[in-house]
């Protein structure tokens, strides 16, 4: 049992995997550490053996004060000399310093194509919540007012211009769901793509063009707030924004301001940029904005898959075979 492999793992992401992790390795769980000096001390005990380490794509806020280090980046890794492998549990990658892991010769991988449709599942969702008002129709009859009138009506779909921010893998299943809801879609990406649908080489003729945008970009430096002001304006009155992929990506309080004064129709969000803080304006827009917290991947099945490619990335390292989802 002594010569099992050391792994450290920040946060407690997937308590089912983790489990089977705690049975393969001998596991570190800095979170159980306590706070600041304490986990400095845990990684100092393992820091000449530890070469390998599990995380999560996000670390929540409340969780970021407590810690020295609420993101994977170069000071973390100067604490594991030997570190080898960060696998991360999630698509997105944003808390881990690629280049600093590139650097110093550690690999990063990460838990795509097993979440892809459930993410898509999510952002039609929220579409459907915002132009249907299915959380203000929900509301309406428990509140009895359907005794009295009608709904008002709601917006459909079916006709509707669809931009696409970030044509990946994620958003490219949104376009086969968003097509089986006859709508017309278009995209604005870095590169243009081999697709049957119009490409547009800037954000801002997208939105003017959309009548709702959907967010399913990766958050990086470069994106950081690309859905700025004026693209929100672009889109417009009626317009509707849907967010599924980071809250970097929205500058938020352009976002609040723009659907105060009416600028934006409506949104549709499962990510913020201080999570899980959401802004108390948004939390009290229950008119024309939806709120969901953060769990696009958040179903049984997929959660599942995700712990288990954490787990197949880890095998591979340790067997010495090619890692199967490497992103650095
Ligand atoms: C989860 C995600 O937030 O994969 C991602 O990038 O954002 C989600 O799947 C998370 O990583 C799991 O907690």
């Amino acid at each position: 049992m002594t010569n099992k492999t050391d792994l450290l793992i920040t946060n407690n992401w997937h308590p089912p995997t983790i489990e089977k992790l705690d049975a393969l390795y001998t596991t570190h769980k800095l979170w159980e550490a306590g706070e600041g000096e304490a986990q400095m001390r845990l990684l100092a005990k393992i820091a000449d053996r530890c070469e390998a380490v599990s995380t999560q794509g996000f670390i929540n806020d409340d969780f970021a004060q407590s810690v020295p280090f609420p993101k994977i980046n170069q000071a973390f890794m100067e604490t594991l000399p030997h570190l080898k492998i960060i696998a991360n549990f999630g698509v997105g990658y944003d808390t881990i310093d690629t280049l600093a892991a590139s650097d110093r010769g550690i690999a990063v991988t990460n838990t795509p194509d097993v979440l892809t449709d459930d993410v898509a599942d999510l952002a039609i969702g929220l579409l459907l919540a915002t132009s249907r008002c299915l959380v203000k129709a929900d509301r309406y009859v428990r509140e009895g007012n359907w005794r009295h009138a009608s709904m008002p009506f709601s917006r459909s779909l079916t006709g509707k211009k669809l931009g696409i921010l970030g044509l990946g893998r994620i958003g490219e299943a949104i376009a086969q769901r968003a097509t089986a809801f006859k709508m017309s879609i278009a995209y604005y990406n870095r590169n243009q793509k081999d697709v049957p649908y119009p490409y547009y080489k800037d954000l801002l003729s997208l939105a003017k063009n959309s009548d709702m945008l959907i967010a399913v970009i990766p958050g990086n430096r470069e994106t950081e707030k690309i859905i700025n002001a004026d693209v929100m304006k672009a889109l417009g009155p009626q317009g509707t924004l849907i967010n599924i992929a980071r809250g970097s990506v929205v500058d938020e309080s352009a976002l609040v301001q723009m659907l105060q004064e009416g600028h934006l129709g409506a949104a549709g969000l499962d990510v913020y940029q201080n999570e899980p803080h959401v802004p108390q304006e948004l939390i009290e827009m229950t008119e024309n904005v939806v709120l969901q917290p953060h769990h696009g991947s958040g179903t049984h099945e997929t959660r599942m898959a995700m712990g288990q490619l954490v787990m197949d990335n880890l095998a591979t390292y340790f067997e010495k075979k090619p890692l199967l989802n490497q992103v650095n």
